[in-house]
């Protein structure tokens, strides 16, 4: 069964292989006048390139720089009817735009030219054609036909970022065939992330979470994965104007403000997940013990009121710091206070 189905795929392909070398006289002008409009729209700013066309999606050779003829991409839905939808329905198969594949070499424009592929009958390692395989081929190669185009934008700093320094692919993330939303390999950024990323994993199901695993956040609204001038890259300036965009009410400027909230969030705070609610790091009082003593409150976990202590009566409570919200059941303001008389954030 897979005897023949192997032979008569060989005669199906010489057919196709002849056909194509016909297509391809066919497809060479509407490539041309691709190439052109992408110049015209390049003196405009419209293109995404930044690296002339070439440096690793030359037209008219094959993924090994061998001379090679474009086939078009009628001829290679022959045989890779799959790949030609996935494609197809991908933003990359709009023709009207130029600054795609389509507008340019369509499948070629990533795989190389498939003259040699074609005419040798299709097949793995016939005829020089890119697989973007990591096993295949280098990860500067893979990147470098991506790069070709996405130079800019959110890319922009993709060279020496953590993920660039850390050898990470496009096509570890993205899949361009077939791939979700965003062509990402995963149904969800959460998934696509944590495949690699376990330990966030583990503090998004901690009790106390940004709403990620709930679909109200994902990654991307703080990180940008390809790529930012602040560590851990984070897509703002600083780690609190990431907050501020969306707690705004913290930014203030308050009247008395507290030092460590203006410095960084991240004081007090963890981004993903803890078990202290608010997503506190340290649970109350400790959290506030890392650096206020306490003089003028009582230190120990059992102790006695004032009055009681006066009295010399041995009733001994757990003092209010320890209870509920602990040393925010009066300083209620931890972030600031505009109050005449919210010094100690009382109000
Ligand atoms: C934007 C670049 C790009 C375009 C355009 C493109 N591909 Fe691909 N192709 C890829 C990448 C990247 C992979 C690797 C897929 C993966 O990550 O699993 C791939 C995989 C493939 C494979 C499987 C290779 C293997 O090793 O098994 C085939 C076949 C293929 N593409 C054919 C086509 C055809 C046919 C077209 C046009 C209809 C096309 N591709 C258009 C980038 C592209
Ligand atoms: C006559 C049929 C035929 C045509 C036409 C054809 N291919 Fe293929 N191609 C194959 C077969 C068969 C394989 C082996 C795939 C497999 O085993 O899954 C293959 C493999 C590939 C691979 C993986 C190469 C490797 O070395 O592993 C790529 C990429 C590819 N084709 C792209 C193209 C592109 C782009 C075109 C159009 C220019 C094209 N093919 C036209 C039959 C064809
Ligand atoms: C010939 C230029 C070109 C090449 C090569 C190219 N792209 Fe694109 N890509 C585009 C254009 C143009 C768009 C549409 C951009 C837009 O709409 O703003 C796009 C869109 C995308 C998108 C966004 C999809 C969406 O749903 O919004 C992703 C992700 C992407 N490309 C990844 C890749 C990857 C990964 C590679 C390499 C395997 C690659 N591209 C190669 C030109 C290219
Ligand atoms: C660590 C995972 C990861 C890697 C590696 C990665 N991306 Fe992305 N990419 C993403 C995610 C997640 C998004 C979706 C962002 C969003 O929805 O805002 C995205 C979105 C994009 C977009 C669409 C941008 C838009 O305007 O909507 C393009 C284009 C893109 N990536 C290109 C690339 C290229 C080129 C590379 C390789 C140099 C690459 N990506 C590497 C995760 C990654
Ligand atoms: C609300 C903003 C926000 C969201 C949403 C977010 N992060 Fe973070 N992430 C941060 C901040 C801030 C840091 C810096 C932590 C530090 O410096 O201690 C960070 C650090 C990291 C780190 C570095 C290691 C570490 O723990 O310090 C990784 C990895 C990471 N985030 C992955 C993710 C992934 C994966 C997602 C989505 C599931 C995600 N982040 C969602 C804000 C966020
Ligand atoms: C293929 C594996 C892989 C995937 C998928 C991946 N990462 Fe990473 N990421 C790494 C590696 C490796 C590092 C280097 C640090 C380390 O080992 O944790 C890293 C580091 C980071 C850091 C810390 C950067 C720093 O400067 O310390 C952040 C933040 C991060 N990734 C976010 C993301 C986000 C968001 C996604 C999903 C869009 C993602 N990662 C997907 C492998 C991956
Ligand atoms: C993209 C928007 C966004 C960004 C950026 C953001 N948050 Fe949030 N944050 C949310 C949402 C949504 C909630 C859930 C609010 C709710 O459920 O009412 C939340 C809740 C919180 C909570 C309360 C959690 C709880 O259990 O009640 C804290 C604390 C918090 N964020 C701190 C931060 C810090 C610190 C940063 C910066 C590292 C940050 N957030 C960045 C959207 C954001
Ligand atoms: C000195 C420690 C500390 C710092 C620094 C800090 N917080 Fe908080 N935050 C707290 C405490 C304690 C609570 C719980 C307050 C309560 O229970 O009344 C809290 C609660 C929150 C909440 C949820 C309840 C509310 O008030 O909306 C958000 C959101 C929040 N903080 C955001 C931030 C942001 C954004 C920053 C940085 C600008 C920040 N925090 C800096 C200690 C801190
Ligand atoms: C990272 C260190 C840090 C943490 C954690 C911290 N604080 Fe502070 N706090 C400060 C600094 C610094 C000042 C300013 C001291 C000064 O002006 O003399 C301050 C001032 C105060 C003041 C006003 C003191 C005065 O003399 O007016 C109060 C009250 C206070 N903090 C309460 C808290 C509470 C409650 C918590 C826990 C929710 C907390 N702080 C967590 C560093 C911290
Ligand atoms: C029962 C209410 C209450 C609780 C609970 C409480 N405080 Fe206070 N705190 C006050 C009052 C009232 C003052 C003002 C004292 C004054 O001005 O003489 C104060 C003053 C302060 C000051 C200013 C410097 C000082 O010692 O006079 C700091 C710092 C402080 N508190 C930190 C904390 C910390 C940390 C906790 C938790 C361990 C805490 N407080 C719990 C009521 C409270």
């Amino acid at each position: 069964m897979e005897h023949r189905s192997s032979r008569s795929l060989r005669r199906w392909s010489m057919v196709l292989a002849a056909l194509g070398l016909l297509q391809a006289g066919r497809w060479l002008p509407a490539f041309a006048a691709g190439e052109s409009n992408v110049n015209a729209a390049s003196k405009i700013g419209l293109t995404a390139m930044e690296t002339p066309p070439g440096a690793w999606s030359a037209p008219g050779v094959d993924g090994n720089g061998q001379p090679a003829e474009l086939m078009g991409p009628e001829v290679c839905q022959q045989c890779h009817w799959d790949r030609f939808e996935s494609y197809e329905n991908s933003p990359h198969g709009l023709a009207l735009d130029r600054r795609t594949p389509a507008g340019r070499q369509a499948c070629e424009t990533c795989h190389g030219a498939g003259g040699n592929h074609v005419a040798g009958g299709g097949g793995r390692g016939v005829g020089g054609m890119r697989t973007f395989d990591l096993e295949k081929m280098s990860v500067e190669a893979i990147n470098g036909v991506c790069l070709d185009c996405h130079s800019r934008g959110i890319v922009a700093l993709w060279h020496g970022s953590m993920h660039q320094s850390r050898n990470l692919s496009c096509v570890n993330c993205h899949n361009v065939h077939g791939g979700h939303d965003k062509l990402l390999r995963e149904p969800s950024q959460p998934q696509l992330c944590t495949t690699c990323h376990q330990q966030i994993r583990a503090q998004l199901l901690r009790p106390s979470h940004h709403p990620i695993r709930e679909g109200k956040l994902v990654c991307t609204d703080c990180h940008n994965p390809h790529g930012t001038a602040t560590e851990r890259l984070i897509s703002a300036t600083t780690i609190n104007d990431k907050c501020y965009e969306c707690h705004a009410e913290k930014r203030g400027p308050f009247v008395f403000e507290h030092p460590p909230v203006r410095e960084n969030c991240l004081n007090c705070h963890q981004p993903h997940g803890s078990s202290h609610e608010p997503l506190l790091k340290l649970k109350r009082p400790y959290l506030c013990q890392r650096c206020h003593n306490t003089l003028g409150h009582p230190s120990v976990l059992w102790a006695r009121s004032e009055e009681d202590a006066a009295a010399g009566r041995s009733v001994y409570q757990l003092p209010p710091q320890l209870f509920m919200r602990s040393c925010t059941n009066c300083h209620v303001n931890i972030h600031g206070s505009n109050h005449p008389s919210g010094k100690q954030w009382h109000r």
